[in-house]
């Protein structure tokens, strides 16, 4: 919506893309507390956890259903290739994710692909729709996608750290889940890498881990530094964003668009 005010701002076309955007982004939340075996989600019981994973699957599949719905108004074909695309990137991410469980190779370089894949796209590829559907001039089309996509991944990178430091009730969802499933973000391939006690963490997280290993493991990892190693590379990315915001109009939406980059940055939950 805020990326449709730097264009012809077109309230009632505007809600479409974005209502099925957030219809998009949901669908994909509810399988992947699937995936991920997540009992709650912004504070509440997920769909999994009170009428099971069947429901869950043809839930999430209903919503993404409904998007399409939304969507077929639109006859602009660049819109349906922009976001069939930025989907299928997300099911890659997220297969890739799964595939790389406890692998120990993987470096910061797939880390990176995968959630640019998994999270940054979908993130550009709204900024993307809102200006276009706006009209916007393509300078302002590309900035745009550019202030997503950077706020993207600072966005994962600061999920994937409070994954590891926060608390459910701050997050309203489980903490410590990643390396529960063997999912190895930048903190932890840091640690493996840097830590003095690196050999360890190889041992414990190579399989499944008893929850006193999983503790163990996210103490290796704090004292290693990769949680700041982590920060300082979403602040990088969080920079490049805001490089992005200050070359187009300052106007009432950019000042907007810099108040959510601060909030992902900065916030605990
Ligand atoms: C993002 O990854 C999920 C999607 C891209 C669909 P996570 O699995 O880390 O997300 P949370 O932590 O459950 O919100
Ligand atoms: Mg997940
Ligand atoms: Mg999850
Ligand atoms: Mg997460």
């Amino acid at each position: 919506m805020l990326a449709g005010k730097f264009g012809r701002y077109d309230v009632a076309k505007l809600t479409q893309v974005a209502a099925a955007l957030e219809l998009i982004h949901m669908a994909s939340l509810v399988h992947d507390d699937v995936i991920d075996d997540a009992a709650t989600r912004r504070g509440t019981p997920t769909v999994k956890s009170e009428w099971g994973d069947r429901m869950a699957m043809y839930t999430g599949d209903y919503i993404f259903a409904r998007a399409l719905v939304l969507l077929a108004e639109f006859s602009d074909v660049r819109i349906h290739q922009l976001l069939s695309e930025s989907i299928v990137a997300m099911c890659e991410g997220e297969i890739e994710q799964i595939r790389d469980f406890y692998n120990m190779e993987q470096n910061l370089r797939t880390y990176l692909r995968r959630i640019k894949r998994k999270t940054a796209l979908l993130l550009s590829v709204s900024c993307t729709l809102g200006a276009m559907v706006a009209e916007c001039k393509p300078r302002e089309v590309r900035l745009l996608e550019r202030y997503g996509y950077y706020a993207g991944m600072a966005f994962q990178i600061i999920d994937d750290i409070l994954d590891l430091t926060s608390t459910p009730k701050k997050l309203g969802k489980p903490v410590g889940s990643d390396l529960r499933q063997g999912n190895l973000t930048l903190p932890v391939l840091f640690a493996l890498q840097n830590s003095r006690d690196a050999l360890r963490l190889r041992n414990l997280i190579g399989r499944e881990m008893t929850a006193a290993e999983v503790e163990e493991a996210v103490k290796i990892v704090k004292s290693s530094g990769g949680i700041e190693y982590a920060r300082t590379m979403a602040d990088r990315y969080m920079e490049k964003c805001l490089e992005a915001l200050r070359q187009l109009p300052n106007t009432d939406a950019r000042t907007k668009l810099e108040g959510i980059a601060h909030f992902i940055n900065e916030r605990d939950h």
